[in-house]
């Protein structure tokens, strides 16, 4: 649009100069050999109309500069082409006027749905593309060793899906990129290159100087990582997901001076981490997960530091959380889970106030939350399974207001809930079983109107269900099996219409069922057994007459329900 306005401005100068009077254009700029390109391009493509946004409104009597997804120069030449999301489905005809858009820069057909076809080998003759995109379009098979010649290539993205996987064998990773001095972001993510560590590494580093983005996740490539990739100093992403690297991670990764991004998740790394590697004061996201013999322990952590993601989680990391960990003050993502982690979570957490997602889940962490934690106002997803936490939640956790899942379950945590839960009015997820939580409920639970799902199982609650229960119009799966509850159901369960799974085993809840329970008309699962209930079961009803095929589980205590 920019571009479009310019070359109006430079008309219109040119114009009234020309002319010494003001004239106001009303034909376009495109060139007419340009809008006929397009038009036969469109006609050859096959796209479904309803989901296609820009396509199916290019209009022979608009300036084909005007069309959404197309991009010209001064002289209304097309120099941008984006269709991508278009719903493009079939091939790319040989005759389409693409391929004779010669002043191409840029070519996004990514996201469509070349169903099964090969990458066309006449997008060579763009000869001036710097930017081709074609990731998760459906192409398929060898890439053709034609789009080696587009040397003035900047940004490459060819990555693909697992069900339509691109190959480079012949050529291989080295003939495709060697004539590519000029690229800076290559993306061949799915792509199937295999290659030992120091075939793929020398092709890349003797041939693309520039590189900036290097993302090659589940390309069945080998390792280690060969010291070539040192050359690379420019490089700022890392993406080596899911190559089988079976290696040690290099130390001289701690070298590249502008590193964000590094991540090298599920690639059999194995061997002491650097520790070096935290001393990246550019890095944004460090992602090792599932290396599963990964060893060694988080060093102290420095002031001068950029993470906002760190996800170690499924190693062999072990020993406490620093201190110093309140020095990642970026941090949005924490994921440490299943490792073998230990010691208290330190009050400097607190200081991690843009936090967003923690999991800690499966360490033997111990000790209590500290209270600190209050001060983590953004965080929405805490998952705290499988440790030795102990003690009661801090009252402070009600400041936790954005908090959409709460997973505390298996830890040794103690005493009532607070009063101050009552705030966490954005919580989808309850799982506190398996601890050592006592007390009724607070009636404050009444305001998380949002809960989804709720386990409370496994704990030593007291009292009866309060009628704020019947606020919990969301509700889906409710386990207040193995506690001491007591007392009749109140009438607004027959509110919980969401409702698809009870458990209300080994409770002493007793009286009748409340009637409006036959509005619960979801119920897929429900034991009611070990309790003390009497009287009829309201939703028999519907369950077998209205919907007698509908799975329901019956697990009632028949002795508590006669008697
Ligand atoms: C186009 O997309 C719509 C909406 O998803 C779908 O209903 C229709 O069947 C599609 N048409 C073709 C020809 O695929
Ligand atoms: C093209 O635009 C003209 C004028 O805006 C309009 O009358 C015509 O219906 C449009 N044609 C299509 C195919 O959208
Ligand atoms: C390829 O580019 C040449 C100009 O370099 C042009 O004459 C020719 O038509 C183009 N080929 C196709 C198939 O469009
Ligand atoms: C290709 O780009 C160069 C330099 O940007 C330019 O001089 C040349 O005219 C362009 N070729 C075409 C066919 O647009
Ligand atoms: C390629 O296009 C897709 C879809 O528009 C986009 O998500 C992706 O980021 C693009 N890749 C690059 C490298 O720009
Ligand atoms: C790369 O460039 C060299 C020299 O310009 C040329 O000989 C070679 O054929 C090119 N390789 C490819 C794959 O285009
Ligand atoms: C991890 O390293 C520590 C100390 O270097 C060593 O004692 C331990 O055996 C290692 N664990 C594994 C699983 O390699
Ligand atoms: C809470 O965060 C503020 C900065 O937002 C910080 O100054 C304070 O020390 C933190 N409190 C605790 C207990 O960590
Ligand atoms: C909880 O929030 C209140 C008000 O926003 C604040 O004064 C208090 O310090 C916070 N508590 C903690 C432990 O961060
Ligand atoms: C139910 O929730 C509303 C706000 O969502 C609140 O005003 C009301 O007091 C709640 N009722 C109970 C019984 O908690
Ligand atoms: C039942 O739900 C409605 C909102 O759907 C609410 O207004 C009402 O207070 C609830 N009843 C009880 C007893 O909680
Ligand atoms: C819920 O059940 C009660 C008692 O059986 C009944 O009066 C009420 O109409 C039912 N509400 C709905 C929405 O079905």
């Amino acid at each position: 649009m920019r571009i479009i306005l310019l070359s109006w401005l430079f008309f219109i100068t040119f114009s009234t100069n020309f002319f010494g009077i003001p004239m106001i254009l009303v034909s376009g700029q495109c060139q007419s050999d340009q809008q006929s390109l397009l038009l036969q391009l469109k006609n050859s493509l096959l796209f479904n109309s309803t989901l296609s946004v820009r396509l199916v409104r290019w209009n022979q009597s608009t300036d084909c500069c005007t069309w959404s997804g197309v991009d010209c120069d001064m002289a209304g030449r097309v120099i941008g082409l984006d269709l991508s999301k278009e719903s493009i489905y079939g091939g790319v005809d040989d005759s389409t006027g693409l391929f004779a858009l010669q002043h191409l820069r840029s070519l996004n057909l990514a996201s469509n749905l070349f169903d099964e076809a090969q990458i066309p080998s006449r997008l060579a003759n763009l000869t001036n593309l710097t930017y081709l995109n074609l990731s998760h379009a459906g192409f398929v098979g060898q890439i053709p060793i034609e789009i080696s010649s587009l040397t003035r290539l900047v940004t490459l993205d060819l990555s693909c899906s697992f069900t339509a996987r691109l190959q480079l064998e012949n050529p291989n990773l080295k003939v495709l990129v060697q004539n590519f001095s000029e690229l800076r972001e290559l993306y061949l993510d799915r792509v199937i290159i295999s290659g030992h560590g120091n075939e793929w590494c020398q092709a890349l580093s003797s041939s693309l100087p520039n590189l900036q983005v290097l993302s090659l996740s589940y390309c069945s490539l080998s390792g280690p990582i060969h010291s070539s990739l040192a050359d690379l100093q420019s490089l700022s992403v890392i993406r080596l997901d899911a190559n089988d690297l079976s290696s040690p991670v290099p130390e001289f990764l701690a070298d590249f001076p502008s590193l964000t991004i590094l991540s090298l998740a599920i690639c059999g790394l194995h061997g002491k981490l650097p520790e070096n590697i935290f001393k990246v004061s550019t890095l944004e996201t460090l992602d090792l997960s599932f290396n599963f013999l990964l060893n060694g322990s988080l060093p102290n952590f420095p002031q001068n530091n950029s993470l906002r993601t760190l996800v170690l989680s499924n190693t062999k990391l072990w020993g406490t959380l620093p201190y110093s960990i309140g020095n990642l003050k970026s941090l949005s993502k924490l994921d440490l889970g299943d490792c073998n982690f230990t010691g208290p979570l330190p009050i400097s957490i607190g200081i991690l106030t843009q936090l967003k997602y923690v999991d800690l889940s499966y360490n033997h962490f111990t000790g209590p939350l500290p209270p600190s934690m209050g001060n983590l106002t953004q965080l929405e997803y805490l998952k705290l399974t499988f440790n030795n936490f102990s003690g009661p939640l801090p009252p402070s956790m009600g400041n936790l207001t954005r908090l959409e899942h709460l997973d505390l379950l298996l830890n040794h945590f103690i005493g009532p809930l607070p009063l101050s839960m009552g705030y966490l009015t954005q919580l989808e997820h309850l799982a506190l079983s398996s601890n050592h939580f006592t007390g009724p409920l607070p009636p404050s639970m009444g305001y998380l109107t949002q809960l989804e799902h709720v386990d409370l199982s496994s704990n030593h609650f007291t009292g009866p269900l309060l009628l704020s229960m019947g606020n919990l119009t969301q509700l889906e799966h409710l386990d207040l099996s193995w506690n001491s509850f007591t007392g009749p159901l109140p009438p607004s369960m027959g509110n919980l219409t969401q409702l698809e799974y009870l458990k209300l085993t080994f409770n002493n809840f007793s009286g009748p069922l409340p009637p409006s329970m036959g509005n619960l008309t979801q119920l897929e699962y429900v034991d009611l057994s070990f309790n003390n209930f009497s009287g009829f079961i309201p939703f028999f009803s519907y369950v077998q007459i209205s919907q007698p095929f509908k799975p329901l589980f019956k697990l009632f205590n028949w002795w508590d329900l006669v008697h």
